[in-house]
């Protein structure tokens, strides 16, 4: 099996898959079994003190959206960092290490934005042995409001500035983490390397509603009548997170700093579009929280297998999409496809037809005993078809060279013109027209 050993910015661990900062690594119980069930590291559930007490709600915490199957495809809280003493959380987490040297564990902080607050516990965690800390720049919820998670992530210059004072003050390695809930991520992951910032993660929750009770008239989860916005996570930010997280790696200010990838990390496949797009390792928390710790195993197999198959070395993953990763005036108008449908496969459900005649372009055809065809000469490969289709792998697109002749059509496949900087659909040529 492939050697899977990681080194995020100095920090090993068996494998890359670390638990992200959340009620998975609250406690040393629930740290002890992670480990055991194989989980290469963890980012311990933030800590902080120095502030407001930290008091949750006793109503319920969490919302959620289901696919029709009821697999939960996004997670949405009200929690807010650690309710438990600081020397409790100091106490276990050293404990932890002591008997899992071999284990990745960061200490998630998120103090008032004050040097005093940050400098006076960096020492204490110091002290337990561990690896490294994640400074807490994203928390959505509860803490923002008193001006620290993402009221700090949402100001680059606050990022910069207490990344520094961290970088001064410790010499553990410093992962900044960073919320989504902002419109260029590029910005606080560049005032972070600017602060001396080890590296980023990314994502953490999302703000959100995810249901409303018609009967109170209230967001849900609902408190006594009242709810408020929370964090999303799961599978259903995932796009979001991967987005962010190329758009850090190709950014030519931030590509060398290094990033744990967050968001939606379900499978194996996911944790690999992460690194594909220039993740040195993910974390993880809705997939340990709604199938438990031993979840990791099939990321690890999984992974494995992925890079023999490949004979690929888990560093040459990281990163090997970005370049891939465009502008869409760089695609290329050339690439010609067309919708096939495989009568074999179809179950005449009429899904593509709906879609196609009634809000795109007519492109399917449905004979009186419910035959679906495409026809190529409308057919603009939009995908469409593909996408609303029951049955995998029953439609898909066919590559046409330009210029070829269409052997189902007898027509000549229209190329985009050779010189792009004049084509209407570029968006600087029009510019350039105005
Ligand atoms: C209940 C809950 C509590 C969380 N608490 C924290 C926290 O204390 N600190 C933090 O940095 N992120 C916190 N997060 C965010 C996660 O660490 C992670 O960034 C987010 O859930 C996205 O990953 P996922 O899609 O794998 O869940 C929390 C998430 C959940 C669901």
């Amino acid at each position: 099996m492939a050697d899977l050993t990681s080194n995020f910015i100095g920090i090993k661990s068996p494998n890359p898959f670390w638990l992200a900062s959340a009620p998975p690594t609250d406690k040393e119980y629930n740290v002890r079994r992670a480990f055991d069930a194989g989980w290469g590291g963890v980012v311990w559930k933030t800590l902080g003190e120095a502030g407001p007490p930290v008091v949750n709600v006793n109503g319920p915490r969490y919302g959620a959206i289901w696919g029709a199957d009821r697999r939960l495809l996004g997670l949405n809280n009200i929690e807010l960092i650690t309710d438990r003493p600081l020397e409790v959380n100091l106490r276990e987490m050293k404990a932890v290490k002591r008997d899992y040297p071999d284990r990745a564990l960061i200490a998630s902080i998120m103090v008032p934005c004050e040097e005093a607050a940050w400098k006076a516990i960096l020492p204490l965690v110091e002290e337990t042995g561990a690896d490294g800390i994640e400074l807490n720049c994203g928390c959505p919820h509860g803490m923002s409001e008193r001006g620290m998670g993402a009221a700090v992530g949402q100001n680059p210059d606050l990022i910069e500035m207490i990344t520094r004072w961290c970088k001064q003050t410790t010499r553990m390695p410093v992962i900044v983490k960073l919320t989504p809930n902002i419109t260029d991520v590029r910005l606080p992951a560049a005032a972070a390397k600017r602060g001396g910032a080890d590296a980023v993660s990314l994502i953490n929750t999302v703000n959100s509603i995810t249901s409303v009770d018609l009967d109170l008239y209230a967001p849900e989860p609902t408190i006594d009548g009242k709810g408020s916005h929370g964090g999303l996570c799961g599978p259903a930010v995932k796009p979001m997170a991967l987005n962010m997280v190329a758009e850090i790696a190709r950014n030519a200010e931030t590509a060398d700093l290094p990033i744990s990838g967050i968001g939606g990390v379900t499978t194996w496949k996911d944790a690999a579009e992460f690194m594909a797009l220039g993740a040195g390792n993910v974390q993880v928390c809705t997939a340990a929280m709604t199938y438990g710790f031993k979840v990791v195993q099939e990321m690890i197999s999984g992974l494995s297998q992925y890079l023999d198959d490949k004979g690929m070395a888990l560093d040459d993953l990281v990163g090997r999409a970005v370049p891939n990763v465009s502008d869409w005036q760089h695609l290329n108008l050339n690439y010609v496809t067309k919708a096939v449908i495989d009568q074999e496969a179809c179950i005449s459900c009429g899904r593509c037809y709906a879609a196609c005649e009634d809000t795109s372009h007519q492109a399917i055809d449905m004979s009186e005993d419910r035959v679906f065809s495409v026809k190529d000469d409308e057919c603009v490969a939009c995908n469409l078809c593909v996408n609303v289709c029951p049955v995998e792998n029953c439609i898909t697109m066919k590559r046409v060279e330009p210029g070829e002749i269409d052997l189902r059509t007898g027509k000549v496949v229209p190329a985009a013109p050779a010189d792009w900087t004049s084509h209407p659909n570029n968006p600087m040529a029009v510019r350039a027209a105005e």
